[in-house]
């Protein structure tokens, strides 16, 4: 029988890598919630025609990496590439913007691509992201940033760089396209197929290009920043006014186009741990996009947003947190104390803690050896004369020691201890 495997590019996140996911996930949650934003949950599945109106063919992601079926009902549907489309979805089948005149979202879960799989890239993946709408301002665009940038601060992830552009709106945009039109067309012969067709279709695509030949073109392309209309100058400068008080450092790109169609003035992307990653991959990015909520029928909206990448963000974090043990190893000496090692660990557990046992008896010596191997901070063993008596030997694992404490007075002493992180107490006392 052949091997059953994962999906290439699709991984398991086993039990000890779980604590490091958490203090991401954990820690965006907080932030996110400091800044006021609530989280919105969508379908993993969506309509194929949300990522093909909002991201646009042409893009890599539309034209190569969807996973796209069409279900038995003869509905062509998509698993969701990102999180920006289907919060639009949701924002406008829900009018919320008749609600209330800005909104604030958060989200966190898999996202599908199928990508080449590399180190910090994989047919599915994981993003946390923000969406902000209703506020067309530049200090919009500056709490975006802000978040993401103290997201980064608070997991301690250092050394990244922030690069930041702008496209401008529709009409400096179409500037900057006859531009790069110009910059181009003597060099068509020499353009790879996907850059021919990218020239007339979508020639802001052609400064992605990953050949060598024709990334090495691009790098001399005209930038965004000489066909700036004045109003998206001025929000331009505005965004980097408020960045430099925030004390948020960045560097300006000028050709920096990401690779989705929907944005326009603002887009960003932090870089960082370049060591694992390479230079191309970004932890994350986003930015403006204030005509999409109208072309999907909605009132004129205009938000602006960013997701990173979860694998990604991991691959940078400085350490991963160590998993938790259990606080208390119930240890039954003899089959015979089976039966009280069972009350006892569901009495401790409903007391709150975290508690282990080894359900398949065995030596003391080898339960103890179970206990170690957890990373159990007390042993609980109860022998003949334990059960008798009413009492446990408390064994300290971290510190060594033995202590004679009551059952009943367990719960209380177990709390003092672990909350004191004390040494123990030393001889066999009881202790009520
Ligand atoms: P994006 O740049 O396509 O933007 O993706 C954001 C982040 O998701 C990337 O910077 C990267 O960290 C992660 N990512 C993307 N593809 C992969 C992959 N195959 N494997 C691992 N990580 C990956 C968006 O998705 C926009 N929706 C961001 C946004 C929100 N713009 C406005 N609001």
């Amino acid at each position: 029988m052949t091997k059953l495997r994962a999906v290439k590019g699709m991984h398991d996140v086993l039990p000890e890598q779980v604590p490091s996911w958490r203090r991401v996930e954990e820690t965006f949650r907080e932030l996110a919630g400091r800044y006021g934003y609530g989280e919105v949950r969508t379908p993993l599945v969506e309509p194929t025609a949300l990522f093909v109106r909002s991201i646009g063919e042409g893009t890599d992601i539309v034209d190569k990496e969807m996973y796209t079926f069409v279900d038995k009902g003869e509905q062509s549907l998509t698993l969701r590439p990102e999180g920006t489309a289907s919060a639009v979805r949701a924002y406008l089948q829900h009018a919320v913007h008749a609600r209330e005149p800005v909104t604030r979202w958060f989200y966190l879960g898999p996202m599908y691509r199928r990508e080449r799989p590399a180190k910090g890239r994989y047919r599915q993946f994981h993003q946390l992201g923000v969406e902000l709408f209703g506020d067309p301002s530049p200090y919009a665009d500056a709490e975006v940033v802000d978040l993401f940038v103290a997201l980064l601060e608070a997991l301690g992830i250092r050394g990244v760089s922030l690069r930041l552009g702008t496209l401008g709106g529709p009409e400096s945009r179409a500037r900057w396209k006859a531009a790069l039109q110009d910059y181009f067309r003597p060099h068509i012969e020499a353009l790879c197929g996907d850059c021919r067709r990218r020239f007339e279709r979508n020639p802001l695509r052609l400064l992605d290009c990953k050949v060598p030949a024709d990334a090495q073109l691009a790098a001399d392309a005209p930038g965004a920043l000489e066909h700036l209309l004045e109003d998206d100058r001025e929000h331009f400068e505005t965004l980097r006014r408020v960045l430099d008080e925030l004390g948020t450092p960045y560097e300006v790109d000028p050709h920096l186009a990401r690779g989705l169609d929907y944005y326009g003035r603002t887009v960003f992307e932090v870089h960082g741990a370049q060591d694992v990653l390479g230079a191309q991959s970004a932890l994350g990015g986003g930015g403006r996009y204030d005509a999409l909520v109208e072309r999907f029928g909605g009132p004129p909206t205009p938000a602006v947003g960013f997701a990173a990448g979860i694998e990604r963000l991991l691959l940078a974090l400085p350490e991963a947190p160590a998993p938790d043990g259990p606080q208390v190893f119930v240890v039954a000496a003899g089959a015979e104390q089976r039966d009280a090692a069972a009350g006892l660990a569901k009495h401790l557990r409903g007391a709150g803690l975290r508690v282990a046992t080894d359900l398949r008896g065995g030596s003391l010596r080898s339960q103890l050896r179970r206990a170690d191997r957890m990373g159990a901070r007390f042993a609980a063993v109860l022998g003949d004369a334990e059960v008798k008596r009413g009492v446990v030997q408390l064994k300290d694992l971290a510190e060594g020691g033995t202590q004679e404490v009551s059952t009943e007075g367990l719960v209380g002493v177990l709390g003092r201890r672990l909350a004191a992180g004390q040494p123990p107490a030393g001889g066999n006392s009881t202790n009520t």
